[in-house]
């Protein structure tokens, strides 16, 4: 899949430039260093510009072009914007948001996964494009549509997804007995005597019942998943030896990553630190937004490279590699999408800082990506994007991101292994439940779990983040910030991984089952022993209202345990639970009720020096990264800082050998 060293690559778009620029670009790109060119993700209408008339001249130019020039092509399905065409004779295609208005053509992802006339059409136009491609010589891998989930697209709630959530059910639950009792029906007399009477889950009165929210989550996930898996059979078929991947996109978590990348080759994603700081960031102040405009925050960025570079890792034990006792060592990401100036869609859209666009590509290849792709080769001077840039401006002169990869020396930068100590266990069931009742507007899944992630990272940690039932042998330490949702199944197989590692657990731990109900037998479910007690109280803070631990303050969410056979190493100090524990520690367990960065971070640097690692305390905005035997120190800051003496210049790194850690 890659060179021995970081790859380069560049989104493309001929079809939006005149015949004689290609050739210029395409010598261009070659000469700026680049491997490959991502093309035709959105080039439906210039493929089939009427039903079954296929224009596929200039297509078979561009990648010629290229070709020549000595590039790689990485070639797209194009369902991601079904033409108008297609959409006026097949109008049920269109999904329907969750206020039950139809979702309009003019923009992109205007479909449903659920529906099978859209099914067929893109198992039609991937195989005709299969045919045509698959064993040309430039065409290297394929991606397919393009960021699955982005504009909240994964759930329907049209006439498609209505027919076929019920028979997903029937499958799932066999009775309607059996699908009552899950849900819970009794309860607000939401019980079902036949399974056409069950609905998507949008439109109702007030909230809906969470376990069918689940459940539709669940099923829109699963569609998603079959849809790309029916263009991945047709790919594997017509364009052998070829890989297959796709580009996922931060935190658009609607759809359980870990399902739809089975069938991928390896996973790529699409990093936009200024535009996701903005976008995706409930956990940081207004003043930390302030400090990382134009450089992003490094823990937001680092979070998505090492989730993404987890995600093949499976959901399940067999699906570890055969690579001995380290099924956690796989690297062989991409980043597709790289930002190289400014983005057009968040609120602002600051100019990225100077040097920017090498740190960012440099952190990547340091959490394990091999190729960097930027987005895009040259400004759009038309349409949506006008406003974003390119390596090149609209008029075709070479912007900064140009010269800031023309100028990156990447020959300290080898495609080897990342090897986290660390595991951070994620799983998207549980983000689908805890955020459905979050009992705390200020407090979320992704919330929970970056205060976590960050505090490692912040001790200078490397981490893998994995699912949790992912194979966890290899990790002196694993962390699962907020994994609410928990097969007992699971819990046991957590219970054999605290012989071995220390284990690290958030606030609403197994609070609730697999279809989303509350334990019987109260949280922990009959896995109290574990953990060494029992859940006291939870207490929503609202803002401004804290209650302390110690010298940290705790704000959104406070839970006290009894402490049965464990012990407690932290309680309240004031406040409704004062005197009553905060965090609950019994063998290699510990679990933290409290909801505060200082507590965690405190927390995770005794488990980490217990365990053996070497936590150390890093400056904002300054963090390492090690693969392959060597270390990237980056520093984020707009001003100077020296750090274990030495020093470093602001948005810059530094790579040295890696000096091995106890
Ligand atoms: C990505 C998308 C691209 C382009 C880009 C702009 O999310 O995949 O097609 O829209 O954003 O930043």
């Amino acid at each position: 899949m890659s060179n021995t060293h970081l790859n380069l690559g560049v989104c493309y778009y001929p079809e939006h430039w005149p015949r004689d620029r290609w050739e210029g670009y395409a010598a261009k790109m070659k000469a700026l260093g680049l491997r490959y060119v991502r093309i035709a993700e959105f080039a439906w209408s210039r493929m089939e510009p009427e039903e079954g008339v296929y224009t596929w001249e200039w297509l078979d130019e561009a990648i010629d072009v290229l070709h020549r020039a000595g590039l790689e092509v990485v070639l797209c399905t194009p369902t991601a914007t079904p033409p108008a065409w297609l959409v006026r004779s097949y109008p049920e295609i269109l999904a329907h948001d969750e206020h039950g208005r139809v979702r309009e053509f003019g923009s992109r992802r205007h479909y449903d996964f659920a529906s099978q006339t859209y099914r067929a059409h893109s198992r039609r136009i991937t195989r005709e494009l299969a045919s045509r491609y698959g064993q040309h010589p430039a065409v290297v891998g394929w991606q397919t549509d393009n960021e699955f989930g982005c504009h909240g697209t994964t759930r329907s709630y049209g006439p498609a997804s209505r027919a076929a959530f019920p028979h997903w059910l029937q499958q799932k639950y066999g009775s309607l007995e059996a699908l009552n009792q899950a849900w819970g029906n009794v309860f607000w007399s939401q019980e079902y005597t036949a399974w056409d009477q069950i609905l998507p889950p949008n439109l109702t009165v007030t909230e809906p019942n969470p376990s069918h929210v689940l459940d539709y989550a669940r099923f829109a996930s699963d569609m998603l998943a079959e849809f790309q898996e029916e263009q991945i059979a047709i790919l594997r078929e017509l364009s052998p030896g070829r890989w297959v991947t796709h580009n996922f996109m931060i935190f658009f978590g609607d759809f359980d990553h870990y399902r739809a990348s089975e069938a991928l080759d390896f996973v790529t994603w699409d990093n936009y630190p200024t535009g996701m700081l903005e976008f995706f960031s409930d956990w940081v102040d207004e003043q930390t937004k302030l400090r990382f405009a134009r450089t992003g925050h490094p823990d937001l960025i680092s979070f998505n490279h090492d989730l993404y570079r987890g995600l093949k890792q499976g959901r399940s034990s067999a699906a570890a590699s055969a690579n001995g006792n380290s099924p956690a060592r796989q690297s062989g990401f991409w980043v597709m999408e790289q930002q190289c100036g400014q983005v057009n869609w968040a609120p602002y859209n600051p100019l990225p800082a100077a040097g920017a666009v090498q740190l960012w590509t440099t952190q990547a290849w340091a959490h394990g990506a091999d190729t960097v792709s930027y987005f895009r080769w040259r400004a759009a001077t038309m349409a949506q994007e006008v406003m974003h840039s390119g390596l090149l401006r609209h008029d075709e002169t070479e912007d900064r991101g140009f010269h800031e990869v023309k100028a990156l020396d990447r020959s300290g930068m080898p495609n080897g292994e990342v090897r986290a100590p660390v595991a951070l266990l994620h799983d998207y069931e549980s983000l689908w439940i805890f955020d459905q009742q979050r009992h705390n507007a200020g407090l979320s899944y992704w919330t929970q779990t970056l205060t976590y992630y960050c505090a490692l990272r912040s001790l200078g940690i490397d981490v893998d983040i994995v699912h949790p039932d992912a194979d966890l042998s290899a990790y002196r330490v694993i962390v699962a910030p907020a994994l609410t949702l928990m097969p007992e199944a699971r819990l046991q197989r957590l219970e054999a991984a605290a012989h071995g590692a220390r284990l690290v657990f958030g606030p609403r731990t197994a609070y609730r089952t697999e279809s989303g109900r509350a334990f019987e037998n109260g949280q922990f479910g009959s896995f109290k022993h574990l953990f060494g007690g029992r859940l006291l109280q939870f207490d929503s803070l609202r803002p401004g209202l804290t209650v302390g631990v110690g010298e940290h303050r705790v704000t959104t969410w406070a839970e006290s345990f009894e402490p049965r056979e464990g012990q407690s190493l932290h309680s309240y100090g004031d406040g409704p639970l004062e005197g009553q524990c905060a965090v609950l520690r019994h063998g290699n367990v510990t679990t933290v009720g409290a909801h505060s960065a200082t507590l965690v971070r405190e927390v995770l640097r005794e488990v980490l020096r217990e365990a053996g690692l070497s936590p150390q305390d890093l400056p904002e905005g300054v963090r390492i990264s090690r693969r392959a035997g060597v270390s990237a120190w980056l520093n984020f800051n707009s001003e100077p800082i020296t750090v274990a003496g030495r020093e470093l210049a602001p948005v810059s790194f530094t790579l040295e050998a890696e000096q091995v850690m106890a």
